[in-house]
């Protein structure tokens, strides 16, 4: 097709667009405004308060059910969560229908990885690399979630995370900014599909903003101190992204940053947000964090809280009645203007409008439609296939794996071999029953039926006990091959999980040990939320697979994975530390003025005496059952020095080399080998997952351009700078196999 016959067309037509979205949104303006001049101080209040349903989540419930439901009747509350399903949110939304204006209440959820069908946890997620499935990921649990009277997610959860220790790694995408960007913009998209107003879109909430996952020590909760550049740099990336996908909202943070609570940081909602990105939703607190500013010591009381919260840019009070309390009072005494609140009220007004909520209160509540969209088979196979590449290979010593369903015995052992429920992980919903999710033990037996497998559990997670070890060597020494379910517990990441010692828990590193001393080949399974240390394990065991936690499809993916049906393509989305002592440990750090030529080169290696610098395994690791090559073929050549906006194309020849078809998930990465500031000494600027059968190659080109070159300069200004920059294309961060310099000019 010619396009370029149809491109004064399309011109029109997108103009046209532009148009009619600048007069859909004049027209909400205009009934916002309608409905703020009807609305009294109190209602507007009203609008500002958020409480939660009638169980305790992460926080204690501050009223009991039938007090809210009076004060909702009154219009003293603009939104609620942890309440789901149909019935239950018509029960509240009736009470709203009851107020004197009629204003509809939006349903709020912790909807993380999944609503009824659970998907992989987020950080495993991020570890396919796919930005299409993730989105597709969220658009299934959307789809959910919105049938069953959700209408705003408190997803997803964008705090890069250098620090394994902090429970809340699981939440995210990793490490990495530009990972991270891409993911948080896919599933913004996804949840809010083709847009608020369509029923199956549900509001995302990009939080915490900001810098949550830095917390000194990984310990949650506590205090930020970073540099302005580090925040710019590292921790806001993924929120832009976020905002840019159009993020219908933002969560603030429990932190302070280097001195001042997220939550009353004016310069971070007001400043970053809200001017310089021009954000238009409306941002809530998190669980109580207005409130919080008491025992932080930033506010005396909660009047004072709720001034400084407002001013700072903080529409939504999440629970700590800071504003419902307050907020009118301090109108009233001259200290916050009406002004203010309207401005507030006037973007949460503007969601439910472009929600569709004031034309039909009750759209999102239908219990036909309920019925009908959860759990559909079609958005199993996606959970299933998301977890299939959300697994990393670690090691897999003489092509161990895939097994062959040949086998006449495997002994499964360990706490994690019949767990059902736990492989959902943290942050799951409780909808879905926990006999409907396979185990590993009970999907490999259905992958290899002519295969005996016999079960040991050897030791329960946290044990200290070795009563188990007996029988489970007895196992092992009867079978062929033994595969080890072990990891953390569920509830050992997550909100107020962090963990000071992250080893595998218990004694499971020495039944690890008994095991593999028994000669047999070991596949270890690691099921966690968080990298974990297992030193004795990764020198020791033949294959390693890390599934994290990966929902509902778990015991079917790593069944797949075990037998070939899927050959594993996972790559880290995050370092994994030798032990505890090299946190915080990232790939994309700085060079020092004494960088290490060796790990014997004692004065210059800027390390540890009893550790190497290494991590134990890099970010972008993660082997495949087939080897690719990177070839440089004399096509990978440059036309450098770029100039202003040319671009530079570098291409070489992947070949898969193995015996079985794979991905490969190609990574680029670009230093500026002189700058002022500094610059990382790597940073992952671009990839592509390229998918061969075996022996065939492809061509792959990447295209360097001047936008993947910017950074923030000591004033905070988004520049490039001219110069000699390093290109390093690899399978991992700490695997490069094809190295070039350009030049970048004016
Ligand atoms: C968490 C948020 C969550 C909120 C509501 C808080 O404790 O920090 O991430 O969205 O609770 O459940």
């Amino acid at each position: 097709m010619n396009y370029k016959r149809f491109a004064p067309v399309l011109l029109v037509l997108s103009v046209l667009a532009l148009y009619n979205s600048a007069k859909a949104q004049d027209l909400i303006d205009k009934k916002v405004d309608s409905v703020l001049s009807k609305m009294t101080l109190a209602e507007k209040v009203g609008q500002m308060n958020q409480y939660n349903g009638d169980w305790e989540a992460t926080g204690p419930v501050t009223k009991a059910v039938g007090d809210k439901l009076g004060e909702i009747k009154q219009g003293r509350v603009g939104a609620v969560l942890n309440i789901m399903g149909s019935a239950h949110t018509k029960m509240f939304q009736d009470a709203a229908m009851q107020s004197r204006l009629k204003i509809p209440l939006l349903f709020g959820q912790d909807v993380i990885h999944g609503y009824r069908i659970t998907f992989p946890i987020p950080l495993a997620e991020a570890c396919s690399w796919d930005i299409d499935a993730i989105e597709r990921a969220e658009r299934i649990a959307a789809t959910e979630a919105s049938a069953s009277g959700i209408n705003w997610t408190f997803s997803p959860m964008v705090d890069i995370a250098r620090d394994p220790r902090w429970g809340r790694v699981m939440e995210g995408a990793g490490e990495d900014p530009y990972l991270g960007s891409l993911i948080a913009a896919a599933r913004v998209h996804g949840f809010q599909g083709r847009g608020l107003g369509n029923i199956d879109a549900i509001m995302a909430c990009a939080k915490h903003f900001a810098a949550y996952g830095a917390a000194i020590g990984g310990r949650d909760y506590n205090s930020v101190d970073i540099s302005m550049h580090t925040l710019w740099e590292v921790y806001l990336p993924p929120f832009k992204a976020a905002a840019e996908a159009g993020a219908a909202t933002f969560m603030n943070s429990f932190n302070d940053l280097n001195g001042t609570p997220a939550t009353g940081n004016s310069y971070l909602q007001r400043e970053v947000l809200k001017k310089i990105w021009n954000f238009k939703g409306f941002v809530v607190s998190d669980w109580g964090s207005i409130g919080e500013m008491i025992p932080h010591g930033y506010a005396k009381d909660n009047y004072q809280a709720a001034e400084i919260a407002v001013k700072a840019g903080n529409d939504m009070d999440m629970e700590s009645r800071s504003y419902i309390d307050n907020l009118e009072k301090l109108v009233n005494d001259g200290k916050v203007s009406v002004a203010l609140l309207d401005e507030s009220v006037r973007r949460i007004l503007r969601k439910k409008f472009e929600m569709g909520l004031f034309d039909d209160p009750y759209r999102y509540i239908n219990p036909a439609r309920e019925k009908s969209m959860l759990n559909r088979p079609q958005s199993q196979e996606e959970a299933k296939s998301m977890a299939q590449k959300s697994i990393v290979l670690l090691k897999n010593n003489n092509q161990l794996l895939p097994l062959s369903k040949e086998l006449k015995t495997v002994a499964l052992i360990g706490p994690l071999g019949k767990a059902k429920k736990e492989q959902k992980g943290f942050w799951s919903l409780d909808i879905e029953p926990n006999e409907d999710i396979p185990s590993v033990f009970e999907s490999l037996q259905k992958a290899a039926p002519k295969t005996q497998f016999v079960y040991q559990y050897g030791c329960n997670i946290d044990d200290q006990s070795h009563a188990g070890f007996a029988a489970a060597v007895e196992a092992a020494k009867k079978a062929d091959v033994v595969v080890m379910a072990m990891g953390e517990a569920p509830d050992m990441t997550g909100e107020a999980k962090s963990k000071a010692n992250i080893h595998l828990p218990g004694v499971q590193e020495e039944l690890i040990k008994a095991i593999v001393e028994t000669g047999k080949p070991v596949v270890v399974l690691l099921m966690a939320g968080r990298p974990m240390i297992f030193n004795w394990t990764a020198d020791n065991a033949n294959a390693i697979l890390y599934t994290w936690w990966l929902g509902s499809q778990g015991g079917n993916a790593i069944a797949d994975v075990i037998y070939g049906a899927y050959n594993p393509s996972g790559k880290l989305p995050i370092t994994f530390p030798r032990t505890e002592g090299q946190i915080p440990i990232y790939y994309n750090h700085l060079n020092t003025g004494r960088p290490a030529a060796s790990d014997k080169d004692v004065f210059y290696k800027s390390a540890y005496i009893d550790l190497p610098n290494s991590p134990r395994y890099a970010f972008g690791f993660g082997l495949s059952y087939t080897s690719f090559d990177y070839i440089d073929d004399g096509v990978f050549y440059s036309t450098t020095p770029i100039k202003d906006n040319e671009t530079l194309k570098i291409s070489f020849t992947l070949k898969n080399t193995g015996k079985y078809a794979g991905e490969e998930t190609v990574q680029l990465y670009i230093r500026d080998l002189v700058s002022q500031p500094l610059r990382p000494v790597k940073e992952l600027k671009d990839f592509k997952k390229v998918f061969l059968q075996p022996g065939e190659s492809r061509q792959v080109t990447f295209t360097i351009s001047r936008d993947m070159l910017y950074f923030y300069n000591d004033n905070l200004q988004y520049v490039t700078q001219p110069g000699d920059f390093q290109v390093m294309i690899g399978s991992a961060s700490d695997d490069i196999r094809l190295k070039r310099t350009f030049e970048l000019t004016n």
